[in-house]
């Protein structure tokens, strides 16, 4: 059975001793079979319990054990061990670990991960009653649940050492359980899930002839950025970008495009969409009568005359459609002058909701550049921004986009 909640997450198991590590194998599995990568810290009481062979065969993965080992340290050291972790789990979790966590001593592997760690961390408890109910380790979970730690179990029951009480290490299931709620609690809000959104992207090409073509200098940075910035929000992002040289943003489905043309084309085929961003620096026009062989100098010392023609305007054609128009159309305006003026005009004319006026004239290296100073122009007025980096301008977007929707 596959769960997908687990699905491609990491987990990383510290097995500290006590008869209760054999239930850490079960627990293994159980996290396995789930779809998560779990790799093991076995402590030295711990592995007094269970072998490194047995943790090892049933995680898949290497079995870290000694702080100040060469071989583990070289192939993945501590801190990349929990930083890599969506979180970290301690079971079975002995007094002693407790003790040494709730103090924050690091004296081996596991306690120095505990110590260095940022991620979520749940420990299940193991150990003889009176060991359990003692105040020093009374004390101890309490510090560690102040640090926001928090715990599972223990359980009442018949002890391995032969008494009755608490300190029964939770079963594999009801830990698998605590680890899904955690995940869920720690996962990041995706407010424009079940969005669809479409962002055009980088320039365009408009073709001379096979070889030569007609484009910009747009670098594409401040699309992707936005919709990577819209996917990490949650929504379902189709990014139909010209020529570029940027990464393809993780969780957004890209598609390449050269010329307006095919740009319109992409965008009508991702169609229906509650959000369309037109970030693209899209040419205005395209080479009448492209040639199909390669323009050749004729030796009358002449130029050829290249005749233009006015290509479809994508935003233009978003922001008025009748049927199917998206909920929310944002454009763009780079300009060299009366920029606040010039964008409230095109906002009107394009049919768009918003539109992100900036300028781009000469000595503000907005074109290719990192940083951006833009002017956010809605039905309601005008905000201008602070410069900030063009990931941050995404980001800021991104939150108006999601407020606008939250608010119906
Ligand atoms: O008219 P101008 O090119 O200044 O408008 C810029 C805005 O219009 C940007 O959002 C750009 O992506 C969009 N645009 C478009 N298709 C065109 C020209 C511009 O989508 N053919």
């Amino acid at each position: 059975m596959v769960n997908g909640m687990l699905t491609g997450k990491q987990i990383l198991l510290i097995i500290s001793g006590g008869i209760a590590a054999y239930k850490a194998l079960d627990l293994i599995r159980r996290l396995k079979e789930r779809g998560a990568g779990v790799r093991c810290v076995l402590t030295a009481g711990g592995a007094q319990f269970v072998t490194p062979l047995s943790v090892a065969a049933l995680s898949e993965n290497a079995v870290f054990q000694d702080l100040f080992s060469l071989k583990d340290e070289s192939e993945m050291g501590h801190i990349r061990l929990s930083r890599e972790a969506d979180m970290l789990v301690v079971a079975p979790a002995s007094a002693d670990l407790m003790a040494k966590m709730a103090a924050g001593l690091a004296d081996d592997l596991a306690s120095t991960i505990l110590l260095a760690t940022d991620k979520p961390v749940l420990f299940a408890p193991a150990m003889n009653t009176r060991m359990w109910e003692h105040p020093a380790t009374q004390r101890n979970l309490a510090t560690l649940l102040d640090d926001g730690l928090r715990a599972i179990g223990p359980g009442q029951g018949d002890l391995a050492c032969g008494e009755v009480g608490a300190g029964r290490m939770s079963e594999p299931m009801e830990i698998v359980a605590a680890i899904e709620d955690m995940l869920i609690a720690a996962a990041p809000a995706a407010p424009l899930k079940g969005r669809r959104a479409i962002v055009t992207s980088g320039p365009t090409y408009e073709a001379i002839d096979p070889v030569r073509f007609l484009a910009n200098r747009s670098s594409g940075k401040q699309g992707h950025a936005i919709a990577a910035a819209l996917a990490r929000l949650g929504a379902d992002v189709v990014l139909v970008a010209g020529p570029n040289n940027q990464p393809d943003p993780t969780g957004v489905t890209v598609q390449g495009i050269e010329s307006a043309t095919q740009m319109l084309a992409a965008c009508e085929t991702a169609l229906p969409a509650d959000i369309a961003v037109c970030a693209a620096a899209v040419a205005d026009w395209r080479v009448a009568g492209e040639t199909e062989q390669k323009l050749k100098k004729d030796g009358s010392g002449r130029p050829p005359v290249l005749a233009l023609v006015e290509n479809p305007d994508i935003l233009a054609t978003l922001g008025h459609l009748n049927a199917g128009r998206p909920r929310l159309v944002v454009g763009f305006a780079a300009e060299t002058e009366k920029v606040v003026a010039h964008a409230q005009d095109k906002r009107v004319r394009k049919g768009c909701d918003w539109i992100v006026a900036n300028d781009v004239g000469a000595g503000t290296g907005v074109m290719g550049g990192d940083e951006n100073t833009v002017h956010l122009i809605t039905a309601q007025g005008v905000e201008d921004w602070p410069t900030m980096s063009k990931d941050a301008v995404a980001d800021a977007l991104a939150g108006r986009i999601a407020d606008h929707f939250a608010a119906g």
